[in-house]
Parts: structure tokens; C-alpha cells; sequence
């Protein structure tokens, strides 16, 4: 009995010791890991009618929150922002945040002609935000210069893209290597929602050209003496989208204490990415489960589903630059969810699997994706891992 289960047994070990090898292997050609896996097509086990997608991929489920949102803000009413994210202005009871600051520190007092001059400013650019938010397929044709034209005092280089962009996401599988040199030879280096580089040089490299946020990140900062929100520097421009309309307040509050350029994505950007990333989730979850579209909005948490940052900040460089290199998106088995926290999980409303699909469709048949103008030129896309 000895004899026989022996030589199984190091059969067995054998086969893992192969197995985390190959693994390995895997992580360091892992250039293109997130390709390598079996694409989606082929486990795909049921067939959408791709009219049918794209018709319910342009159905914004949580449009009628938003109009009401922005409604009431324009209203004045700040009260009813509930739920998990406080407006700046509500402290719960429908009064003014007493600690909200103005941009040079001095506590903003309700009524005070200082916080009316920043209301009447509040009011025009989420009017002219909130009519400027639909779809335009050009979008993509135009970013270049929405972006130059926002980043640059003088207006130098409009027109011309960047030479090569890095953009570098989060994730705990930048831990595997040491790409750092690698992501600051590009000429532009893309960071999003203010991830620590400091003792992380070696992995994630230590040159940020643009910080890209989402704008909870700066509500938070906003709260701080100077809106204080540069871990990377303070002549480092930031783009920002806004994930809440009342964070146009922490805008106008940070944005004339800024250093650099503080740039909001144009909202006919964001429309654009959320049907983008829409569109590959109901593929992915009609294809997988063969369900009706009607049951996709239920599972997704419908009205808060949202592109993450990592998402549009991909999609800007792809309108931006000659050439796009994707660190840090991904996962691993055995990573860490971030490489810079001990965060365990993900917020529930973003669909990264979705995200993925899109990035392969980048790196390798960027012609199916939908909504962008057949005029846009897609550059090349390279993920590393
Ligand atoms: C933000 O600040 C910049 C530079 O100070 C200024 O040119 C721009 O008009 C400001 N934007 C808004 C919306 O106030
Ligand atoms: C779906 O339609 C979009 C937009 O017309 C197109 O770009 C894409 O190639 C189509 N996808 C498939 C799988 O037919």
C-alpha cells in the first residue's frame, strides 16, 4: 500500500509544483494576461440580438434621480441628498455646513455676499453642466482639444495628442513587478483617486502628469485648510468627474486655490463611458445567463451602477494619446484589491468584469465598440500585468 500511494503522491505534488510554475510564467509574460484568458465569446452560452443591447445600453436608469437632484439643488434645496452621500452644504438638518471653508480658509457664512457670489457661480455651471449631459458620439474626436484647451494657460500643442500615455490603476497585481521605470518613460503619466506613490516608486514609479479623480475624493479634500489634494505635487493638473452634482460646489470652492488646473470631464464624456461600460454589462450578463434585459438593472444596483474612475480615465487616454499602456488593472488570485491599502473588496456598483471585456476590445478589435464615431482613430492599446 505504502509503495503505491508514494509514487502518487509525488505525481500529485509534481502536478502543483507545475501548476504554480506555469502560474508564474503566466504572471511574467503576463503582458497581456487579461487577453490570454479564455475569451468572452467563447463562454459566452447565449446569443443578444446586438440592436437589442444597444438600445438598452442607451437607457439611462438613473436619469430621473439625477433631474431631480439637480432640480433641487438649483432650488437651494440641500436637504434631501440622503443615503450614503451627504451634500457639502447638508449637515443633516437642511442647514449650511458651518465648517465648509472658502478657498482661502475662512469659514463661508450663509448669506454672506462671499457665499452668494459662490451660489450664483454654482448655479450657472450646474445649469450649463447638467444641459451640456448627452450623448455625442464625436465626443471622442474632440477630446483632445476639450482637454488641451482646459490644461493649458497658454494653449500650446492643441491638436497634437500626446506621444504615449501610461495609465496606472490600483490594483494589488502592480505588487508583482516592478514596472516603475517602464510607466515614467511615457510622456504622460495618468494616476487615479490619489493613490500613495511614496515607497511604491519601484512598482508604480514616481512621475504623475495628470491626476485623475473622481470627485468624492476631492469633497473630501475640499474639507481641508487650501482644499489640500495633492499627494502628487501641486502643479500637477487634476481631472475630475463628478459623481454627485452637488460636488460642483467643492469645484468652485478648490478650484481658485488650485495651483494647477482643476478640470471637470465634460459631461457628454461621462454619458458616453456609462454607455459604454452599460453596453458590456448587459452583453456579459445576457450572454452568461441568458436573462432578460429587464432583470439587469435589479441585479446591478441599476440607479447607482457607474463606470469606476480607472474606466474613464483608459477611455480619456485613448482619446489623448498615440499610444495607451494599461498598468494595474486586473486581478490575480492571491493579490491584494489595492496595491497601496488593505481595502478587501469592491464597492458593489461598478462591474469590472464588464471593464475588462472593453479593455480587450481596445487592445485587439477596437472597431466593435459601440458609441464612438467611426471618424475616431483608436491608438494602439498595450495592458501590462
Ligand atoms: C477655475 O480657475 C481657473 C484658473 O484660476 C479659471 O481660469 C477658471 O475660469 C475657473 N473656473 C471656474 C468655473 O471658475
Ligand atoms: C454592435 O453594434 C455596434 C454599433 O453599431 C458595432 O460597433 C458593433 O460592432 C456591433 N457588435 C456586434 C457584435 O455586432
Amino acid at each position: 500500500m505504502k509503495h503505491s500511494v508514494r509514487p502518487l503522491f509525488s505525481i500529485l505534488f509534481l502536478l502543483v509544483v507545475v501548476g504554480v510554475l506555469c502560474v508564474r510564467v503566466t504572471l511574467r509574460n503576463g503582458y497581456f494576461q487579461l487577453e490570454n484568458e479564455t475569451p468572452f465569446e467563447e463562454i459566452a452560452k447565449f446569443r443578444v440580438d446586438n440592436e437589442t443591447l444597444l438600445k438598452y445600453a442607451s437607457i439611462e436608469i438613473s436619469e430621473p434621480k439625477w433631474k431631480q437632484e439637480i432640480e433641487e439643488l438649483l432650488e437651494g434645496k440641500f436637504g434631501n441628498q440622503g443615503g450614503r452621500h451627504r451634500s457639502f452644504l447638508s449637515s443633516g438638518n437642511n442647514r449650511i455646513d458651518i465648517r465648509a471653508k472658502s478657498a482661502r480658509g475662512l469659514p463661508v457664512q450663509l448669506r454672506s455676499p462671499e457665499f452668494y457670489r459662490l451660489w450664483l457661480s454654482f448655479q450657472r455651471h450646474l445649469n450649463d453642466w447638467s444641459k451640456n449631459r448627452k450623448f455625442q458620439s464625436d465626443i471622442m474626436v474632440d477630446l483632445v482639444n476639450v482637454v488641451k484647451d482646459l490644461m493649458n494657460k497658454n494653449n500650446e500643442g492643441l491638436g497634437r495628442k500626446y506621444e504615449s500615455c501610461a495609465v496606472v490603476g490600483n490594483s494589488g497585481i502592480l505588487l508583482n513587478r516592478e514596472h516603475g521605470k517602464l510607466i515614467d518613460s511615457h510622456e504622460v503619466v495618468i494616476r487615479l483617486n490619489n493613490a500613495r506613490i511614496s515607497s511604491f516608486e519601484g512598482t508604480v514609479g514616481k512621475k504623475t502628469t495628470i491626476s485623475f479623480v473622481n470627485s468624492n475624493i476631492l469633497h473630501l479634500c475640499a474639507r481641508r485648510q487650501g482644499c489640500f489634494c495633492h499627494p502628487y505635487g501641486d502643479e500637477v493638473p487634476m481631472i475630475m468627474y463628478i459623481c454627485q452634482p452637488a460636488h460642483f460646489l467643492d469645484y468652485l470652492l478648490c478650484n481658485s486655490s488650485h495651483k494647477a488646473p482643476l478640470v471637470v470631464t465634460d459631461p457628454r464624456f461621462d454619458v458616453l463611458c456609462a454607455r459604454i461600460v452599460k453596453y458590456y454589462s448587459l452583453k456579459r450578463f445576457a450572454e452568461m445567463t441568458g436573462k432578460d434585459l429587464e432583470l439587469w438593472g435589479p441585479t446591478h444596483d441599476g440607479e447607482n451602477f457607474h463606470y469606476s474612475s480607472g474606466m474613464q480615465a483608459v477611455t480619456l487616454a485613448v482619446g489623448i494619446c498615440d499610444k495607451v499602456s494599461i498598468f494595474g488593472f486586473g486581478k490575480s488570485p492571491g493579490t491584494k484589491h489595492h496595491y497601496h491599502t488593505n481595502q478587501k473588496a469592491e464597492l458593489g456598483l461598478h462591474d469590472y468584469e464588464a471593464e475588462y471585456d472593453f479593455y480587450r476590445d481596445l487592445v485587439a478589435r477596437p472597431k466593435v465598440i459601440p458609441f464612438i464615431s467611426d471618424k475616431f482613430k483608436f491608438p494602439p492599446v498595450a495592458i501590462h500585468q
